[in-house]
């Protein structure tokens, strides 16, 4: 039996052909990475986005490989063993035999790919054996106190033992020699690239690496990085920094796999420089792309909603702007400070706090940070305000019961109510007692948790130093949760995708970016977000986009100016940004979106299957003689907006229609498209 598919997965015939072809030939795809069914950052990203045009492309010729972390797996993967007489079975099987833990099944994603996971513990009696093997062969020692480096090699060397017999078990299966790629992804899956060459496995190796440990590391200290490049001691760097062992992973996984990739020119130089080798071709990350024209705006109202009351519960006591007036800003990511751009980002919140001041402006923004950190859970006062406001709301609620059954009786009787016997004596003192309840001095937190490192948190110091404190006076209001978003979380009551489309901005003037995903899902889902040029996703957008400005994304320059020229930049985006009216956000999201399917798998999918091709005719030259290689798609220059002025002068006005921010009046160059924009916006906001 060449196929096999459990009764469970009935709902997969659909996806049963795609494979064939592939299963014909033997063709197999192993894809390996340490985020595989285990979220750490955009790497998940890539991977979990991922799998609907693999699976679609491969069927069950594609496999994912990671590591087994129980809490996680249990949520996101079906366990289920391969039938016994397949390949994958019988490999499974062996590495059982060898007193390895494997799980193997369906991720409950999109495609469900099959998976399977490797309990580094169950190996954990064969660590020194395995350390001493890298050693040994690849001279890379690992300290021992290096706890996640003695895992990564451990993970390493299951997953190389793993493919080498299956590579043998494949062979007996079919006709066809086995023609296998083994596709890993950053440092953390190298070593079992580089124990799979090293051990001479007959397979097509891809290395795709989504940053350098050293660009990370020097990007973090206070160096001019981008203008150093060329200069680095890059071995004396990982060694100052103590990191050599795993800066030798990723280099040998670099210079060892048949075809390397990195996700954006920008790292590609990284990497030539920093890692010695120039990436063979650009891997751009892409997403899973679900388009429904006018649905989009919908869900921004309703998260925007949720966020509403957030803010009444945050701001209680204190809750003197008008949230009609409000707009919501954010970034989000893993807790790089300098990296992220959070620095940049809270210099430049101070001085759009002063131009809107300045300006006289009624609009309040307001700028949540969303950085994961130690905390000791929320903060009590943050806590009482939601509970404060859910007392007001409760209560009214009651009251309007009250005050309905006693319209009710006393119509009944045949008067008319006197509308100001509505309220009783008791009604009125319990609403002052909410009222009263609200009042308290303390301006409203700038945090919603204790952290733990509060005195030296570089966040929270930004806001000291920037003076951001929520005073009545500012127009600009912060908000730092140090925990990434989830459905439970009972703030927010959203799960981080709503919440972003309830804002109106997300704003990552990054320093170190290879492509982040942050802006990018912002844009599918319609969202404007600031990036910069100095960001992977930043640079694509600028190839693909005549005038991405007039698209919503706005990219500031890190790259050709100093610190200073780009606050002031940053800060001028988000003030030219609130001058916006809502029309005029209104068709700057659907702008926005309308970039989607650029940045699509179902788009972006070819260059994962180009490097494939390449490393496996790198190692197998019958693949080279009967395949041609998929062939990538050209630069796209998509055009500026039929309604946007040509001039490309920095002075243009840039809101989403030509006439002047804030007003509504003047449409007359509009285009019959942006005319149905326009029809369509006014209409939705009839209905708001
Ligand atoms: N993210 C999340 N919850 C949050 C904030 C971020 O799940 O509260 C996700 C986000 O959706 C994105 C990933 O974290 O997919 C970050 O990826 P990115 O490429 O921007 O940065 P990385 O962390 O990989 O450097
Ligand atoms: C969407 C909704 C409209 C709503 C608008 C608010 O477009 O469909 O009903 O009025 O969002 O936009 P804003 O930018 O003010 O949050
Ligand atoms: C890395 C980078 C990030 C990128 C992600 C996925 O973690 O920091 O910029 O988006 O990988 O490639």
């Amino acid at each position: 039996k060449r196929f096999y598919r459990s009764d469970s997965q009935g709902d997969l015939a659909r996806f049963w052909d795609h494979g064939e072809h592939f299963a014909m030939q033997n063709r197999w795809v192993f894809e390996c990475a340490w985020e595989v069914a285990n979220k750490v950052g955009g790497i998940y990203t890539v991977i979990r986005s991922k799998t609907g045009v693999s699976v679609n492309e491969l069927g069950d010729q594609y496999v994912l490989l990671g590591p087994y972390f129980e809490f996680k797996a249990k949520q996101e993967v079906e366990e289920e063993d391969f039938p016994y007489h397949h390949p994958l079975g019988q490999a499974v099987e062996r590495a059982r035999q060898k007193g390895y833990r494997i799980h193997c099944g369906r991720w409950l994603v999109e495609g469900n790919p099959q998976i399977i996971l490797f309990d580094i513990g169950s190996a954990g009696a064969k660590m020194n054996e395995f350390k001493h093997e890298l050693y040994e062969k690849a001279g890379i020692g690992i300290p021992h106190e290096d706890i996640e480096a003695n895992d990564v090699c451990i993970f390493g060397l299951m997953v190389a033992e793993f493919l080498g017999d299956f590579r043998f078990l494949a062979e007996n299966y079919s006709d066809s020699p086995p023609r296998i790629v083994g596709h890993f992804h950053e440092w953390m899956a190298g070593v079992g690239l580089i124990m799979s060459r090293i051990w001479k496995i007959d397979i097509a190796t891809v290395f795709t690496t989504h940053a350098t440990l050293l660009g990370r590391f020097l990007c973090a200290g206070a160096l001019d990085f981008y203008n150093n490049l060329a200069q680095f001691n890059c071995d004396e760097e990982a060694g100052k920094r103590g990191f050599y062992h795993r800066y030798c992973i990723e280099r040998a996984a670099a210079h060892l796999c048949h075809c390397f990739t990195t996700v954006s020119d920008i790292t590609g130089k990284e990497a030539e420089h920093l890692i010695k080798r120039k990436p063979d071709m650009i891997t751009p990350n892409g997403l899973n792309v679900q388009r429904d024209l006018h649905e989009f705006q919908n869900l921004h109202a309703e998260s925007k909603e949720k966020i509403n009351q957030f803010v009444r519960g945050h701001f209680y006591g204190h809750f003197d702007f008008d949230l009609d007036k409000a707009l919501y800003f954010f970034i989000a990511g893993r807790y790089e400070f300098g990296n992220k751009g959070a620095d940049i980002f809270i210099e430049s919140l101070a001085r759009l706090n002063h131009l809107l001041k300045e300006a006289k402006s009624d609009k309040t923004v307001v700028a949540f940070l969303i950085f994961p950190t130690k905390t000791n859970s929320f903060n009590v006062e943050s806590l009482r305000g939601h509970a404060v406001t859910k007392g007001l709301k409760d209560t009214i609620d009651e009251i309007q019961k009250v005050v309905g059954n006693r319209l009710y009786e006393t119509c009944l009787r045949g008067i008319v109510p006197d509308g100001n016997d509505l309220l009783s004596k008791n009604d009125i003192v319990k609403l002052k007692r909410c009222i009263f309840a609200q009042a308290h001095t303390n301006l409203p937190p700038i945090t919603t948790h204790n952290i733990v490192d509060d005195a030296t948190d570089p966040v929270m110091n930004a806001f000291r130093r920037c003076q951001l404190f929520n005073n009545r006076t500012d127009r600009v209001k912060v908000v730092f949760h140090p925990e990434f978003l989830t459905s439970t979380n009972p703030l927010f009551n959203l799960d981080y995708q709503e919440f972003v489309r309830g804002c109106h901005m997300g704003v990552f003037p990054s320093y170190y970016e290879p492509w982040g995903y942050t802006p990018a899902e912002c844009t599918i889902m319609g969202i404007p977000s600031i990036t910069t040029n100095l960001s992977g996703f930043g640079c694509f957008m600028q190839e693909q986009i005549v005038d991405p400005q007039s698209y919503g994304i706005y990219i500031v320059d890190r790259m050709h100016i100093g610190v200073e020229e780009s606050v002031s930049q940053l800060a001028k985006c988000m003030m030219d940004f609130v001058g916006l009216n809502r029309r005029q956000r209104i068709i700057m999201r659907n702008r926005t979106e309308r970039l989607s399917d650029m940045l699509d798998w179902k788009s972006l999918g070819i260059y994962y299957r180009r490097a494939r091709m390449r490393a496996l005719q790198n190692v197998f030259p019958d693949v080279s003689e009967n395949e041609e290689a998929p062939r990538l798609p050209s630069r796209l220059n998509y055009p500026r907006p039929i309604s946007e002025p040509p001039s490309l002068a920095p002075s243009r006005a840039n809101s989403p229609i030509s006439s002047a921010p804030g007003s509504d009046s003047d449409a007359s160059h509009d285009s019959e498209e942006e005319e149905a924009e326009l029809q369509t916006s006014l209409s939705q906001l009839q209905a708001s």
